[in-house]
């Protein structure tokens, strides 16, 4: 069989298109507050990809950089003024936050409909019941590109490794949402193997390189990888031992280029729309 490639580069780009054609017609220029504390070098890389973003589609990002040693009190004075800031359509905290601050604390901070990583309880809990909210960008994303790509979720089996209020989770209430048959796979589960060997679509969300391999596919799944990891050389890769799965799988995303873009598209997905419920 052959495995067909997902692409995120061209699927975020036609969304991120879309959305930039959707502001001009409205006029409207949305702004997107960027809070980073420390110097974590993975996050100073994922913020300006979110600003570049911004700005490519008329999104105005601000940023605001604290130092590793801010205090809790700090980040929550900031978000205060944030909230406050009636200019300010969306917040964004980039995690992981420094150990010493109570990231849950400073998410909870943020106003809900500023919320646009959808990290806050009222966002999660909208999910969990079905009602408007915001929700988290990874696991929207992997909604779109399964629909962008045509593949049906409905009454599929859905088998997600990993299980992190970020992707595993969410991901599992919007494939239920699909009417999608979830397992959810963890540290926990005896034998992966045997889960995954099951699914018509495999979600991998564990930050641990080759967790997934070929023979743990079935023959024509779609195997969907949010990984972000560097093999021996120092090349980036995902969670799945993408060349295994060759050949097996219907439908592979890539690392990079897979999910990875799709996050950021849902991000301006979810300025936009943020924007639009604040100004119209
Ligand atoms: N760190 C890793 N993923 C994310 C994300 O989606 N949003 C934020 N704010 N931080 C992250």
């Amino acid at each position: 069989m052959e495995t067909k490639i997902i692409s995120g580069t061209e699927i975020s780009t036609a969304i991120k298109d879309e959305l930039k054609d959707e502001l001009e017609r409205l006029s409207i220029t949305p702004t997107l507050a960027v809070v980073l504390v420390g110097d974590n070098q993975a996050s100073k890389v994922y913020v300006s990809n979110k600003e570049k973003a911004c700005h490519q589609i008329g999104i105005k990002s601000m940023s605001y950089t604290l130092p590793a040693d801010s205090t809790q009190e700090d980040v929550l004075d900031l978000i205060e003024v944030l909230n406050a800031d009636k200019n300010v359509d969306g917040i964004l905290v980039q995690l992981p936050l420094p150990a010493h601050i109570d990231e849950h604390k400073v998410i909870q901070a943020i106003d809900e409909t500023k919320d646009v990583d959808g990290f806050h309880l009222k966002n999660v809990g909208a999910l969990l019941v079905g009602t408007d909210g915001f929700v988290s960008c990874t696991p929207a994303g992997i909604i779109e590109l399964l629909k962008r790509s045509n593949i049906d979720v409905a009454g599929k089996k859905c088998v997600i490794v990993g299980r992190s209020n970020i992707v595993g989770k969410p991901m599992c209430q919007l494939l239920l949402r699909e009417n999608a048959t979830v397992v959810m796979c963890h540290s926990y589960t005896p034998s992966l193997k045997e889960e995954t060997q099951q699914a018509d679509i495999v979600v991998v969300a564990t930050g641990k390189r080759n967790i997934v391999t070929g023979d743990m596919i079935k023959p024509g799944a779609v195997v969907i990888d949010v990984g972000i990891n560097r093999d021996e050389n120092g090349k980036l890769c995902g969670d799945v031992d993408f060349n295994s799965c060759q050949g097996i799988a219907s439908w592979i995303t890539p690392v990079p280029g897979g999910v990875g873009p799709m996050t950021i598209a849902m991000l301006m997905q979810n300025c936009v729309r943020a924007a639009k419920q604040r100004r119209i």
